[in-house]
Protein backbone atom coordinates (compact mmCIF):
# COMPACT_ATOMS: atom_id res chain seq x y z
CA UNK A 1 0.00 0.00 0.00
CA UNK A 2 1.28 3.36 -0.96
CA UNK A 3 0.88 5.75 1.56
CA UNK A 4 0.10 9.48 1.33
CA UNK A 5 -1.51 12.36 2.37
CA UNK A 6 -4.92 12.63 2.42
CA UNK A 7 -6.56 14.54 -0.50
CA UNK A 8 -6.99 18.36 -0.35
CA UNK A 9 -4.03 18.27 2.49
CA UNK A 10 -0.36 18.91 2.40
CA UNK A 11 3.10 18.90 3.86
CA UNK A 12 4.74 22.11 4.99
CA UNK A 13 7.88 20.95 4.11
CA UNK A 14 11.75 22.47 5.62
CA UNK A 15 12.27 25.17 3.50
CA UNK A 16 8.57 26.03 2.51
CA UNK A 17 8.25 26.16 6.76
CA UNK A 18 10.53 29.52 7.20
CA UNK A 19 8.03 31.10 4.93
CA UNK A 20 5.18 30.24 7.47
CA UNK A 21 7.38 31.08 10.60
CA UNK A 22 8.15 34.77 9.01
CA UNK A 23 4.33 35.14 8.73
CA UNK A 24 3.40 34.25 12.05
CA UNK A 25 5.80 36.59 13.65
CA UNK A 26 4.61 39.71 11.75
CA UNK A 27 1.00 38.53 12.49
CA UNK A 28 2.42 38.75 16.24
CA UNK A 29 4.14 41.70 16.35
CA UNK A 30 1.85 43.47 13.79
CA UNK A 31 -1.70 42.88 15.18
CA UNK A 32 0.07 43.76 19.00
CA UNK A 33 0.36 46.82 17.64
CA UNK A 34 -3.30 47.63 17.25
CA UNK A 35 -4.15 45.81 20.22
CA UNK A 36 -4.90 42.20 19.50
CA UNK A 37 -4.27 39.58 21.90
CA UNK A 38 -3.85 35.79 20.88
CA UNK A 39 -6.74 33.14 20.80
CA UNK A 40 -6.87 29.40 20.62
CA UNK A 41 -9.93 27.46 20.23
CA UNK A 42 -10.51 23.69 19.48
CA UNK A 43 -10.44 22.20 16.03
CA UNK A 44 -13.85 20.61 16.38
CA UNK A 45 -17.01 22.02 18.16
CA UNK A 46 -20.72 21.14 18.45
CA UNK A 47 -21.68 20.97 14.81
CA UNK A 48 -24.90 23.27 15.82
CA UNK A 49 -22.43 26.22 16.52
CA UNK A 50 -21.74 26.16 12.76
CA UNK A 51 -25.18 25.49 11.75
CA UNK A 52 -26.73 28.75 13.32
CA UNK A 53 -23.64 31.26 12.90
CA UNK A 54 -22.39 30.81 9.63
CA UNK A 55 -25.78 29.95 8.37
CA UNK A 56 -27.70 26.60 7.67
CA UNK A 57 -28.01 27.68 3.62
CA UNK A 58 -24.49 28.77 2.71
CA UNK A 59 -21.88 26.38 0.69
CA UNK A 60 -20.14 26.27 4.08
CA UNK A 61 -22.34 24.29 5.80
CA UNK A 62 -24.59 22.34 3.59
CA UNK A 63 -21.72 21.08 1.39
CA UNK A 64 -17.84 21.80 2.95
CA UNK A 65 -18.33 20.71 6.22
CA UNK A 66 -17.06 17.81 8.11
CA UNK A 67 -19.17 16.33 10.31
CA UNK A 68 -18.71 13.22 12.59
CA UNK A 69 -20.54 11.82 15.25
CA UNK A 70 -17.90 10.76 19.01
CA UNK A 71 -18.29 7.54 20.84
CA UNK A 72 -21.18 9.27 22.69
CA UNK A 73 -22.65 10.29 19.62
CA UNK A 74 -22.53 13.62 19.51
CA UNK A 75 -22.29 15.79 16.74
CA UNK A 76 -19.15 17.20 16.01
CA UNK A 77 -17.78 19.34 13.05
CA UNK A 78 -13.87 19.93 12.41
CA UNK A 79 -13.94 23.97 12.10
CA UNK A 80 -14.57 25.28 8.58
CA UNK A 81 -13.91 29.10 9.84
CA UNK A 82 -12.95 30.93 13.54
CA UNK A 83 -15.59 33.40 13.93
CA UNK A 84 -17.86 31.12 15.94
CA UNK A 85 -15.38 29.49 17.65
CA UNK A 86 -13.80 32.59 19.14
CA UNK A 87 -17.40 34.22 19.88
CA UNK A 88 -18.21 31.08 21.45
CA UNK A 89 -14.93 31.33 23.14
CA UNK A 90 -15.32 34.99 24.52
CA UNK A 91 -19.14 34.78 25.33
CA UNK A 92 -17.95 31.40 27.69
CA UNK A 93 -15.37 33.08 29.40
CA UNK A 94 -17.59 36.17 30.40
CA UNK A 95 -14.13 38.10 28.21
CA UNK A 96 -16.72 40.05 26.77
CA UNK A 97 -18.41 41.34 29.82
CA UNK A 98 -14.91 41.95 31.12
CA UNK A 99 -13.95 43.95 27.93
CA UNK A 100 -10.51 42.69 28.10
CA UNK A 101 -10.87 39.80 25.51
CA UNK A 102 -12.32 42.10 22.63
CA UNK A 103 -9.85 42.15 19.99
CA UNK A 104 -8.03 38.98 19.49
CA UNK A 105 -6.77 36.87 16.87
CA UNK A 106 -5.41 33.70 15.87
CA UNK A 107 -3.49 31.40 13.52
CA UNK A 108 -4.39 27.53 12.37
CA UNK A 109 -5.89 25.12 10.63
CA UNK A 110 -9.79 24.84 9.04
CA UNK A 111 -11.10 22.44 7.38
CA UNK A 112 -13.85 22.66 4.42
CA UNK A 113 -14.60 19.55 1.87
CA UNK A 114 -14.06 21.42 -1.08
CA UNK A 115 -12.42 20.51 -4.67
CA UNK A 116 -8.64 21.09 -3.88
CA UNK A 117 -6.81 22.84 -6.64
CA UNK A 118 -3.92 25.44 -6.32
CA UNK A 119 -4.49 28.16 -3.46
CA UNK A 120 -7.57 25.57 -2.40
CA UNK A 121 -7.58 22.95 -0.08
CA UNK A 122 -9.31 20.76 2.43
CA UNK A 123 -7.20 21.84 5.48
CA UNK A 124 -6.12 25.13 4.84
CA UNK A 125 -4.90 27.62 7.68
CA UNK A 126 -6.34 31.10 8.07
CA UNK A 127 -4.76 34.44 10.25
CA UNK A 128 -8.03 35.45 11.93
CA UNK A 129 -8.45 38.91 13.39
CA UNK A 130 -12.27 39.67 15.67
CA UNK A 131 -12.64 42.86 16.77
CA UNK A 132 -15.93 42.76 19.17
CA UNK A 133 -17.89 45.88 21.48
CA UNK A 134 -17.51 48.66 19.11
CA UNK A 135 -20.22 49.51 16.13
CA UNK A 136 -17.53 52.62 14.94
CA UNK A 137 -17.14 53.23 11.31
CA UNK A 138 -13.08 53.73 12.39
CA UNK A 139 -13.19 50.17 13.49
CA UNK A 140 -14.01 48.61 10.09
CA UNK A 141 -11.28 51.01 8.50
CA UNK A 142 -8.48 50.54 11.22
CA UNK A 143 -8.83 46.79 11.01
CA UNK A 144 -8.68 46.57 7.36
CA UNK A 145 -5.97 48.65 7.63
CA UNK A 146 -4.15 46.20 9.72
CA UNK A 147 -4.81 43.20 7.29
CA UNK A 148 -3.42 45.74 4.64
CA UNK A 149 -0.08 46.10 7.61
CA UNK A 150 0.41 42.51 7.46
CA UNK A 151 1.12 42.56 3.32
CA UNK A 152 3.01 45.68 3.06
CA UNK A 153 5.25 44.32 5.83
CA UNK A 154 5.79 41.42 4.00
CA UNK A 155 6.34 43.39 0.60
CA UNK A 156 3.82 42.08 -1.44
CA UNK A 157 2.56 44.10 -3.72
CA UNK A 158 -0.82 43.69 -6.51
CA UNK A 159 -3.27 43.67 -4.12
CA UNK A 160 -6.59 45.15 -4.18
CA UNK A 161 -8.96 45.82 -1.37
CA UNK A 162 -12.63 45.81 -2.45
CA UNK A 163 -15.64 46.89 -0.29
CA UNK A 164 -19.21 46.91 0.44
CA UNK A 165 -22.25 47.63 2.86
CA UNK A 166 -24.92 44.60 3.40
CA UNK A 167 -26.83 46.97 5.32
CA UNK A 168 -28.13 45.74 8.98
CA UNK A 169 -31.19 43.31 9.10
CA UNK A 170 -34.03 45.27 8.16
CA UNK A 171 -32.23 45.98 5.00
CA UNK A 172 -31.21 43.01 4.17
CA UNK A 173 -35.57 42.42 4.78
CA UNK A 174 -36.47 44.67 2.13
CA UNK A 175 -33.03 43.98 -0.17
CA UNK A 176 -34.35 40.11 0.05
CA UNK A 177 -38.16 41.13 -0.91
CA UNK A 178 -36.82 43.41 -3.65
CA UNK A 179 -34.15 40.11 -4.76
CA UNK A 180 -36.82 37.70 -4.90
CA UNK A 181 -39.61 39.81 -6.44
CA UNK A 182 -36.52 40.53 -9.33
CA UNK A 183 -35.41 36.89 -9.65
CA UNK A 184 -39.01 35.37 -9.20
CA UNK A 185 -39.80 35.62 -13.29
CA UNK A 186 -36.35 33.04 -14.50
CA UNK A 187 -36.81 30.82 -11.43
CA UNK A 188 -37.05 28.18 -13.59
CA UNK A 189 -33.67 29.10 -14.46
CA UNK A 190 -32.14 28.93 -12.11
CA UNK A 191 -30.39 25.91 -10.46
CA UNK A 192 -32.14 23.57 -8.15
CA UNK A 193 -30.48 24.71 -5.09
CA UNK A 194 -31.15 28.64 -6.03
CA UNK A 195 -34.41 27.88 -7.03
CA UNK A 196 -35.00 26.51 -2.94
CA UNK A 197 -32.99 29.64 -2.17
CA UNK A 198 -35.44 31.86 -3.47
CA UNK A 199 -37.96 31.11 -0.68
CA UNK A 200 -36.10 30.40 1.85
CA UNK A 201 -32.88 32.78 1.84
CA UNK A 202 -32.47 34.79 -1.72
CA UNK A 203 -29.39 36.16 -0.17
CA UNK A 204 -27.12 33.15 -0.76
CA UNK A 205 -28.06 33.03 -4.94
CA UNK A 206 -25.59 35.75 -5.10
CA UNK A 207 -22.92 33.50 -3.64
CA UNK A 208 -24.04 30.25 -6.33
CA UNK A 209 -21.52 29.33 -8.51
CA UNK A 210 -23.17 27.42 -10.94
CA UNK A 211 -22.16 28.84 -14.14
CA UNK A 212 -26.21 29.19 -14.97
CA UNK A 213 -26.62 31.53 -12.43
CA UNK A 214 -23.92 34.11 -13.03
CA UNK A 215 -25.83 35.89 -16.16
CA UNK A 216 -29.49 36.06 -14.09
CA UNK A 217 -27.62 37.33 -10.63
CA UNK A 218 -25.61 40.23 -12.89
CA UNK A 219 -29.22 41.19 -14.07
CA UNK A 220 -30.44 41.31 -10.17
CA UNK A 221 -30.57 44.95 -7.94
CA UNK A 222 -27.56 45.56 -5.22
CA UNK A 223 -27.75 45.42 -1.99
CA UNK A 224 -25.76 49.08 -1.90
CA UNK A 225 -29.35 50.12 -3.81
CA UNK A 226 -31.27 49.07 -0.55
CA UNK A 227 -29.46 50.40 2.03
CA UNK A 228 -31.31 52.47 4.92
CA UNK A 229 -30.55 56.10 5.71
CA UNK A 230 -27.75 54.85 9.15
CA UNK A 231 -26.46 52.06 7.48
CA UNK A 232 -25.58 54.53 4.63
CA UNK A 233 -23.79 56.98 6.85
CA UNK A 234 -21.75 54.28 8.45
CA UNK A 235 -20.80 52.87 5.00
CA UNK A 236 -19.97 56.89 3.80
CA UNK A 237 -17.82 56.76 7.64
CA UNK A 238 -15.92 53.72 6.58
CA UNK A 239 -14.92 55.59 3.34
CA UNK A 240 -13.63 58.54 5.14
CA UNK A 241 -11.94 56.84 7.42
CA UNK A 242 -10.19 54.73 4.83
CA UNK A 243 -9.21 57.86 2.99
CA UNK A 244 -7.76 59.21 5.96
CA UNK A 245 -5.80 56.46 6.43
CA UNK A 246 -4.51 56.75 2.49
CA UNK A 247 -6.15 53.35 2.13
CA UNK A 248 -6.84 52.93 -1.45
CA UNK A 249 -10.06 50.31 -2.43
CA UNK A 250 -12.93 49.66 -4.88
CA UNK A 251 -16.59 49.85 -4.04
CA UNK A 252 -18.38 46.94 -5.21
CA UNK A 253 -21.79 46.54 -4.98
CA UNK A 254 -22.30 43.16 -5.95
CA UNK A 255 -19.42 41.65 -3.20
CA UNK A 256 -22.44 39.83 -0.89
CA UNK A 257 -19.91 36.88 0.68
CA UNK A 258 -20.70 33.68 1.56
CA UNK A 259 -21.45 33.68 5.63
CA UNK A 260 -24.52 34.63 7.04
CA UNK A 261 -23.57 36.84 9.75
CA UNK A 262 -22.28 39.55 7.69
CA UNK A 263 -23.85 43.34 8.92
CA UNK A 264 -23.15 46.45 7.09
CA UNK A 265 -19.23 46.51 5.84
CA UNK A 266 -18.57 43.20 4.36
CA UNK A 267 -14.88 43.32 2.13
CA UNK A 268 -12.15 41.38 0.43
CA UNK A 269 -8.72 41.36 -0.86
CA UNK A 270 -7.27 40.04 -3.81
CA UNK A 271 -3.83 38.96 -4.94
CA UNK A 272 -2.80 39.39 -8.42
CA UNK A 273 -0.41 36.96 -8.44
CA UNK A 274 -3.06 33.88 -6.80
CA UNK A 275 -4.82 33.06 -10.52
CA UNK A 276 -8.50 31.78 -9.67
CA UNK A 277 -8.20 31.22 -6.19
CA UNK A 278 -7.61 35.16 -5.62
CA UNK A 279 -9.09 35.70 -2.57
CA UNK A 280 -6.49 36.43 -0.53
CA UNK A 281 -8.52 37.95 2.59
CA UNK A 282 -12.06 38.15 3.52
CA UNK A 283 -14.20 39.65 6.11
CA UNK A 284 -16.80 42.58 7.62
CA UNK A 285 -18.99 43.39 10.18
CA UNK A 286 -21.42 40.97 12.37
CA UNK A 287 -23.47 43.46 14.53
CA UNK A 288 -26.05 40.67 15.43
CA UNK A 289 -23.58 37.46 16.05
CA UNK A 290 -22.86 37.90 19.53
CA UNK A 291 -26.56 38.63 20.27
CA UNK A 292 -27.91 35.58 17.92
CA UNK A 293 -25.65 33.56 19.74
CA UNK A 294 -27.61 34.39 23.39
CA UNK A 295 -25.02 37.18 24.31
CA UNK A 296 -25.06 40.57 24.93
CA UNK A 297 -25.84 43.01 21.87
CA UNK A 298 -22.00 42.87 20.85
CA UNK A 299 -21.23 44.83 17.73
CA UNK A 300 -18.05 43.07 16.08
CA UNK A 301 -15.87 43.38 13.11
CA UNK A 302 -13.12 40.76 11.83
CA UNK A 303 -11.66 39.28 9.18
CA UNK A 304 -9.44 35.83 7.86
CA UNK A 305 -6.46 35.40 5.70
CA UNK A 306 -6.05 32.52 3.42
CA UNK A 307 -2.49 31.53 5.13
CA UNK A 308 -1.73 29.07 2.69
CA UNK A 309 -2.55 31.57 -0.35
CA UNK A 310 -0.37 34.04 1.83
CA UNK A 311 2.58 31.71 1.78
CA UNK A 312 2.42 31.27 -2.24
CA UNK A 313 2.51 35.09 -2.38
CA UNK A 314 5.35 35.75 -0.50
CA UNK A 315 7.18 32.71 -1.92
CA UNK A 316 6.99 34.25 -5.45
CA UNK A 317 7.73 37.60 -4.24
CA UNK A 318 10.63 35.73 -2.69
CA UNK A 319 11.87 34.11 -6.27
CA UNK A 320 11.52 37.29 -7.72
CA UNK A 321 13.32 39.41 -5.67
CA UNK A 322 15.88 37.54 -3.30
CA UNK A 323 17.53 33.89 -2.63
CA UNK A 324 14.65 32.08 -1.40
CA UNK A 325 14.89 31.12 2.42
CA UNK A 326 17.34 28.36 2.94
CA UNK A 327 18.23 26.26 6.12
CA UNK A 328 19.34 28.53 8.59
CA UNK A 329 22.92 29.35 8.55
CA UNK A 330 25.09 27.43 11.49
CA UNK A 331 27.60 29.31 13.44
CA UNK A 332 29.73 26.02 13.76
CA UNK A 333 29.96 22.69 12.55
CA UNK A 334 31.84 20.06 14.99
CA UNK A 335 33.73 18.14 13.32
CA UNK A 336 35.47 15.01 15.19
CA UNK A 337 37.00 11.40 15.15
CA UNK A 338 36.89 8.52 17.70
CA UNK A 339 34.75 8.11 20.77
CA UNK A 340 36.66 10.87 22.48
CA UNK A 341 36.56 13.44 20.24
CA UNK A 342 32.59 12.86 19.98
CA UNK A 343 32.07 13.48 23.94
CA UNK A 344 34.26 16.36 23.62
CA UNK A 345 32.21 17.32 20.83
CA UNK A 346 28.90 16.81 22.96
CA UNK A 347 30.00 18.89 25.45
CA UNK A 348 31.31 21.56 23.24
CA UNK A 349 28.20 21.21 21.02
CA UNK A 350 25.42 21.75 24.65
CA UNK A 351 27.91 25.23 25.81
CA UNK A 352 27.76 26.74 22.64
CA UNK A 353 24.21 26.31 21.93
CA UNK A 354 23.51 27.69 25.38
CA UNK A 355 25.52 30.83 24.59
CA UNK A 356 23.14 31.40 21.63
CA UNK A 357 24.76 29.92 18.56
CA UNK A 358 23.56 27.31 16.51
CA UNK A 359 26.05 24.15 16.69
CA UNK A 360 25.64 21.18 14.26
CA UNK A 361 27.65 17.73 14.95
CA UNK A 362 26.84 14.61 13.32
CA UNK A 363 27.66 11.88 15.67
CA UNK A 364 27.67 9.12 12.60
CA UNK A 365 30.19 10.96 10.68
CA UNK A 366 33.57 9.10 9.96
CA UNK A 367 36.00 10.73 8.27
CA UNK A 368 37.53 13.94 8.98
CA UNK A 369 37.28 15.28 5.28
CA UNK A 370 33.71 14.64 4.90
CA UNK A 371 33.17 16.06 7.62
CA UNK A 372 35.04 19.40 6.71
CA UNK A 373 33.21 19.51 3.07
CA UNK A 374 29.87 19.19 5.01
CA UNK A 375 30.63 21.89 7.50
CA UNK A 376 30.98 24.01 4.22
CA UNK A 377 27.86 23.02 2.46
CA UNK A 378 26.13 23.85 5.74
CA UNK A 379 27.98 27.56 5.35
CA UNK A 380 29.27 27.32 8.72
CA UNK A 381 31.25 30.33 9.99
CA UNK A 382 33.62 28.29 12.15
CA UNK A 383 34.44 24.32 11.78
CA UNK A 384 35.65 23.43 15.34
CA UNK A 385 38.18 20.49 14.68
CA UNK A 386 38.48 17.52 17.42
CA UNK A 387 40.78 15.45 15.68
CA UNK A 388 43.32 12.77 16.91
CA UNK A 389 46.67 15.29 17.35
CA UNK A 390 44.24 17.73 19.06
CA UNK A 391 43.23 15.43 21.28
CA UNK A 392 46.52 14.25 21.94
CA UNK A 393 47.49 17.52 23.35
CA UNK A 394 44.58 18.33 25.11
CA UNK A 395 43.44 21.07 22.67
CA UNK A 396 40.87 21.91 19.67
CA UNK A 397 41.38 23.45 16.50
CA UNK A 398 38.98 26.41 15.83
CA UNK A 399 38.57 26.94 11.67
CA UNK A 400 37.37 30.18 10.50
CA UNK A 401 35.63 29.55 7.57
CA UNK A 402 35.86 32.45 5.54
CA UNK A 403 39.70 32.41 4.91
CA UNK A 404 40.91 29.39 6.55
CA UNK A 405 42.65 30.70 9.37
CA UNK A 406 42.92 28.28 12.29
CA UNK A 407 43.40 28.56 16.09
CA UNK A 408 44.60 26.44 18.93
CA UNK A 409 42.60 26.37 21.92
CA UNK A 410 42.42 24.21 25.24
CA UNK A 411 40.13 21.42 25.19
CA UNK A 412 37.35 21.76 27.14
CA UNK A 413 37.02 25.72 27.87
CA UNK A 414 34.40 26.10 25.18
CA UNK A 415 33.73 29.34 26.49
CA UNK A 416 36.94 30.91 25.08
CA UNK A 417 35.49 29.36 21.66
CA UNK A 418 32.70 31.46 22.17
CA UNK A 419 34.61 34.75 22.45
CA UNK A 420 36.81 34.18 19.81
CA UNK A 421 33.98 33.17 17.35
CA UNK A 422 32.31 36.42 18.57
CA UNK A 423 35.66 38.47 18.06
CA UNK A 424 35.69 36.58 14.45
CA UNK A 425 32.69 38.29 13.41
P1 LIG B 1 -13.91 33.21 4.21
O1 LIG B 1 -14.04 34.21 3.10
O2 LIG B 1 -14.75 32.00 4.13
O3 LIG B 1 -14.17 34.00 5.57
O4 LIG B 1 -12.39 32.76 4.29
C1 LIG B 1 -11.36 33.71 4.42
C2 LIG B 1 -10.17 33.34 3.56
O5 LIG B 1 -9.75 31.99 3.83
C3 LIG B 1 -10.42 33.33 2.06
O6 LIG B 1 -10.34 34.63 1.53
C4 LIG B 1 -9.31 32.44 1.56
O7 LIG B 1 -8.11 33.18 1.43
C5 LIG B 1 -9.15 31.44 2.68
N1 LIG B 1 -9.81 30.16 2.33
C6 LIG B 1 -11.11 29.84 2.44
N2 LIG B 1 -11.34 28.58 2.03
C7 LIG B 1 -10.13 28.08 1.63
C8 LIG B 1 -9.68 26.82 1.12
N3 LIG B 1 -10.50 25.80 0.94
N4 LIG B 1 -8.35 26.69 0.84
C9 LIG B 1 -7.49 27.71 1.05
N5 LIG B 1 -7.86 28.90 1.55
C10 LIG B 1 -9.15 29.10 1.84
C11 LIG B 1 -14.14 33.43 6.81
O8 LIG B 1 -13.70 32.35 7.05
C12 LIG B 1 -14.62 34.36 7.91
N6 LIG B 1 -14.52 33.63 9.22
C13 LIG B 1 -13.84 35.64 7.94
C14 LIG B 1 -14.27 36.58 9.02
C15 LIG B 1 -13.71 36.71 10.23
N7 LIG B 1 -15.31 37.38 8.97
C16 LIG B 1 -15.42 38.03 10.11
N8 LIG B 1 -14.47 37.64 10.91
Amino acid sequence: MELRAAKGTRDVLPGEVEIWQRIEQAVHRIFAGYGGREIRTPLFEPTELFVKSTGSDTDVVTKEMYTFEDRAGRSLTLRPEGTPGVARALLEHGLLRRGDGDRVYYIGPMFRYERPQKGRSRQFSQIGAEWFGSPHPAVDAEVMEMALALFTSLELSDLGLTINSVGHAACRAEYRRKLREALLPRQAELCPDCQRRLDANPLRILDCKVPSCQPIKDTAPVILDSLCGECRAHFDAVRGYLDVMEVQYTVNPRLVRGLDYYTRTTFEVTGGALGAQNALCGGGRYDDLVGSMGGPPTPAFGFAIGLDRLVLMVAAEQEAGRAAAGAPATDIYIAHLGEEALRSGLAAARALRRAGLTARLEPDARDMKKQMSRAAAAGARYTLILAEAEMARRSCALKRMSDGVQTELPLGDWQRVVQEMAVGR
